[in-house]
């Protein structure tokens, strides 16, 4: 491995139809017009010196160090800010350019600690490479007089310092925070000598930053620098590879010293991000070398027993033994297996495989079951095929932007930036969610509408859209006459005019005012391109696959998908929630969503797979724990996933587990899961291994291992050895090999190989014949399923109620620095900003119940009871709670309910009713799982307390 290079200026040209011509140092250019004169000069092989440009930002023009000649102009104009024109002629290199140069770098160099050697940029620092450059040798003004030598560093940031006496005023880190992440957090303060950078008067921690690492990235000198460089020093080596987070599937280089990571950057050139990252996947790493982490394989007979550590060998034929013994006594469907969304696509592959062909029945599911299961339903209905429909730069041409029951900037930081740029240039924005998320106001964005709807009317307020789309005669018709199926719009169209669906006969029911839903109908219908966005607030109901069909309704019905700008796009909670899907994880389902009672599709796996294959679709992960729970279900293979914190109704998911007699655990570290299981094989971060990811775009990127499996084996090896072990024989040498097969099993993914990805950094499916690069936008020249079909979405009430009982609405949801169940952002320090999940209440329900802010209180549904400490926030309405799971000793989902989506079985996490009231003691699950974690912890030996990393 060597240090990979990034393609310099990559920036697109700003009007690539029309091109200019110019000389520059004597040679003719053709750039496109609007280019800059440094751009010009960059793309003919000259590199004119700078410091306030990178290609990543809008031109400044401040240092003065890119000045060039141009013949008929006065004076030196910056390069950086002047566009080319036709017919210039520029000067780059010069006696007096280079004059004019040295003498700007002396007066940074002048107020410079000169300290290149011990300074943890040396090698890496552009004030170095251009004072190289310019040729300066010697500084004739002294640190004599004022200067800034003596500014004190801000160390409060976990993840990098911030030392203002090598800053040099570029306001590169000003101009990230603002173009590229968009949270303004930093400004220059004072004028002239005086200026200064600042977080807003106080230290980064306590700012606004969310510590996406833009400005480090951005700094030329070691003002802004990762921690870890300063301790490890520069990197040697770097990989491409993808982020393990969430759904945008940012691409990084991880930088290395050896088998050490020093630090991950994101990719200039990575197609989902474009240079840009999170907390998570840029500073969230620690977890892989945290001292939890579980490296040798290990056993015990019963679960209240102490671990045994055992060879691989042993382990992986005790699950064998007992799933085999299980199966003589129990019979062939008494086991089954869970694949994960944070593994690859190859590794959730082969799990299904595993249980299809190695147990031989479809007992398979996925964590995506309770999470995306109705956008699958929904849009495969509607449009044929289970997938968003855009690419994320399609959100440069959305003219007016609907965000559904998602809360972007904390879920999916990266593509939310790229979202707010675009709103900041002109986009108007409509948000439909019971809480004021961060993007219904800020710096420079205000959403135009923001319908707070109830939890739990989503299928009543999309109607209301509708209602005006069709009352007012906002139908796109010629789209709906070429595109859509005739019967369907008409008796879609004939049922949605009805009067009870108005916004006024809802308004009472959804809370949200008439008036608005209205304008925003209006608004949406009659934009040029209007695109919705949308999240876990869609999906986790009990009408989940219905809003989804509702929002195809009214994409169709508008003439809002097939092109950019448009669509409908589900933006997937965790790294590979598509590509588990698409590798045929859900019992009913092979890859690319082909029905298992599908006589001939089950004759071409059964031909490749060499076995014969069960037509009836097994049991989803709430029938097994229902099974175990009547006895008749004995056994699991559960990879990288934690039932226990992230299923609804904990208490039946640990009847269940209790109930097996062998529960086998693939993952890092020993999680709630665990608690109940047998064997336990350590998994590999996505750092060990080789594999892709799929993401919320369809996008498939290529993971690449950077250091060997810590614990020995990759997981892709380790199901292949469990499937050896059982007799079904596997023998792949390298996941290529797998991708290869998934590619000759999945017509969507037939012209996908390692190659083509390695060639072209990653491509969206469907890649096929007929799309051998793959397919940014769906549904460009007519809908998968040939006509789109309009559903009958009639609203039904979820069966849960308030009562007094039970008056309030709990909801749930992420938080930026966390994620999902915590597992991994629990062992960084990403617990300095959340380390703890809180219950937000409105001001008048805590004062109704004496709630202050910081009380404990004990939140009852049903379902179960916890406690958490409250956050008196008029973020929710009254009447609405909320808050996140991310630490297993809030016990949240203790108190969700087990109703689920009508047609997927996806939980309706988005709404329960509860009761909230001051307490003084942990509920009765609390205390018991204090006691389990302890005892866990006793026998294991092991330390379970958080730590940075
Ligand atoms: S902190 Fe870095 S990027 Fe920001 S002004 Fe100073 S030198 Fe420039
Ligand atoms: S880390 Fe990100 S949010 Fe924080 S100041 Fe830098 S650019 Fe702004
Ligand atoms: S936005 Fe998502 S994929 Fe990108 S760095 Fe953050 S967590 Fe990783
Ligand atoms: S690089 Fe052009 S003025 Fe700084």
């Amino acid at each position: 491995m060597t240090l990979v290079k990034e393609t310099d200026y990559g920036t697109p040209a700003r009007d690539p139809a029309s091109s200019v011509t110019l000389e520059i140092d004597g040679k003719p250019v053709a750039v496109a017009a609007g280019t800059s004169v440094m751009r010009a000069a960059m793309e003919s092989g000259v590199r004119v010196p700078r410091l306030c440009a990178t290609d990543s930002l809008e031109p400044f023009g401040s240092c003065r160090l890119c000045l060039v000649e141009i013949e008929g102009r006065k004076g030196t104009p910056a390069s950086c800010t002047t566009p080319v024109e036709a017919g210039m002629k520029v000067t780059t290199q010069s006696a007096k350019l280079a004059r004019l140069r040295r003498g700007v770098m002396e007066l940074y160099i002048s107020d410079h600690p000169l300290d290149c050697l011990t300074c943890p940029a040396n090698g890496d620092c552009e004030l170095q490479d251009m004072a190289g450059a310019v040729g300066l040798r010697e500084v004739r003004y002294g640190y004599e007089g004022a200067n800034h030598l003596d500014a004190a560093k801000d160390e409060s940031n976990p993840y990098f310092t911030f030392d203002p006496a090598k800053c040099i005023v570029c306001s590169r880190c000003v101009r990230a925070c603002e173009e590229t992440q968009g949270t303004f957090a930093l400004t220059v303060k004072g004028r002239g000598f005086a200026s200064k950078i600042s977080p807003g008067d106080m230290l980064f921690l306590d700012s606004e930053c969310v510590s996406c690492g833009a400005c480090v990235q951005a700094c030329p000198t070691a003002t802004l620098t990762e921690k870890s460089v300063i301790e490890m020093g520069q990197p040697q080596d770097s990989i491409v590879t993808t982020c393990a987070y969430c759904g945008v599937g940012c691409a990084f280089k991880a930088e290395l010293q050896g088998n050490d990571v020093v630090r991950m950057v994101p990719f200039k050139d990575g197609k989902a991000n474009h240079g840009h990252s999170c907390v998570k996947g840029r500073f969230a790493w620690g977890y892989t070398t945290h001292r939890d982490r579980i490296l040798s394989p290990m056993i015990r007979e019963k679960i209240t027993d102490p671990w045994r550590e055992v060879s691989w060998e042993e382990a992986v034929g005790r699950a064998a033994s007992e799933f085999k013994r299980i199966q003589a006594r129990y019979g062939n469907d008494s086991i089954g297996g869970i694949t994960s969304s944070r593994c690859t696509n190859e590794e959730t592959f082969l799990v299904q495989k595993l249980v299809r062909a190695g147990f031989g029945n479809n007992n398979v599911d996925t964590c995506a079951r309770v999470c995306h299961s109705p956008t699958g339903y929904g849009l495969k209905t509607a449009f044929g095929t289970s997938a968003g429909t855009q690419d994320f730069d399609s959100i440069d041409q959305a003219d007016v932007v609907v965000v559904i029951g998602a809360n972007p900037t904390d879920a999916h930081p990266v593509f939310a930036s790229r979202m707010k740029r675009r709103l900041r240039d002109g986009a108007d924005l409509i948000v439909i969610d019971p809480r004021r998320i961060d993007l219904v106001q800020q710096p420079h964005i205000k959403a135009k509408y923001h319908l707070g709807l109830r939890p739990g009317t989503n299928v009543a307020v999309i109607n209301a859209l509708a209602h005006v789309v069709v009352t007012e005669g906002l139908v796109d018709e010629a789209f709906v006459a070429e595109r859509c199926d005739p019967a369907a719009f008409n008796s879609w169209r004939a049922f949605i005019a009805e009067e009870r669906h108005a916004p006024e006969a809802v308004e009472t029911l959804t809370g949200v005012p008439a008036e608005a839903v209205r304008g925003a109908a209006r608004l949406y219908a009659t934009a040029a391109n209007a695109a919705i966005y949308y999240g876990l607030g869609v999906t986790e109901h009990s009408q989940g696959s219905t809003m989804v069909m509702g929002m195809a309704n009214l994409a169709m019905a508008t003439g809002n998908l097939g092109r950019a700008g448009v669509g409908i796009n589900p933006l997937r909670g965790q790294n590979n929630v598509q590509g588990s899907c698409d590798m045929g994880s859900f019992p009913h389902e092979f890859s690319g969503y082909r029905h298992v009672s599908d006589d001939s599709v089950r004759a071409v796996f059964e031909e490749v797979w060499g076995v014969r294959l069960g037509g009836e679709p097994g049991l989803r992960i709430p029938n097994m724990l229902d099974a175990a729970v009547d006895g008749t279900f004995k056994g699991l293979y559960i990879q990288g996933e934690d039932i226990v914190q992230s299923d609804p109704n904990t208490r039946h998911v640990t009847a269940g587990l209790e109930a097996m007699e062998c529960v086998v655990i693939q993952d890092l570290f020993l999680n709630e899961t665990a608690s109940y299981a047998h064997v336990f094989l350590p998994g590999s971060s996505f750092l060990e291994k080789d594999g892709t990811f799929t993401n919320a775009e369809r996008r498939i990127s290529r993971v690449r291992k950077a250091i060997p499996p810590r614990a020995g084996l990759a997981d892709w090896e380790i199901t292949m050895a469990l499937a050896n072990a059982l007799g079904y024989e596997m023998a792949y040498s390298h996941p290529s090999e797998v991708m290869a097969e998934i590619a000759r099993l999945t017509p969507t993914f037939a012209g996908v190989t390692y190659e083509k990805l390695d060639r072209l950094g990653s491509i969206q499916w469907p890649c096929n014949e007929r799309a051998p690069e793959g397919t940014p936008v769906m549904h460009a020249d007519g809908f998968v399923r040939g006509k789109g079909q309009f559903m009958i979405t009639e609203f039904v009430a979820t069966d849960e109620r308030t009562t007094d009982r039970f008056p309030l609405l709990l909801t749930t949801g992420r938080i930026l620095s966390q994620y999902n169940v915590g597992a991994q952002t629990r062992r960084t320090a990403n617990v300095a900003w959340f380390d703890e999940d809180v219950l937000e209440i409105h001001p008048w329900d805590a004062e109704n119940r004496g709630v202050n802010e910081g009380d404990l209180v004990e939140l009852a549904s049903r379902a179960g009871a916890t406690t958490l400490h409250a956050r008196i926030s008029d973020r929710m309405q009254p009447g609405v709670v909320y808050t996140t799971f991310h630490f297993p000793g809030s016990a949240v989902n203790v108190v969700t309910t087990e109703f689920a989506d009508w047609a997927t079985e996806c939980p309706e996490y988005k709404v329960t009713a509860v009761q909230v009231r001051k307490t003084s003691r942990p509920s009765e699950w609390q205390e018991h799982y204090e006691e389990t974690r302890r005892d866990t912890t006793r026998r294991k030996g092991r330390s379970a307390e958080v730590t940075g990393g």
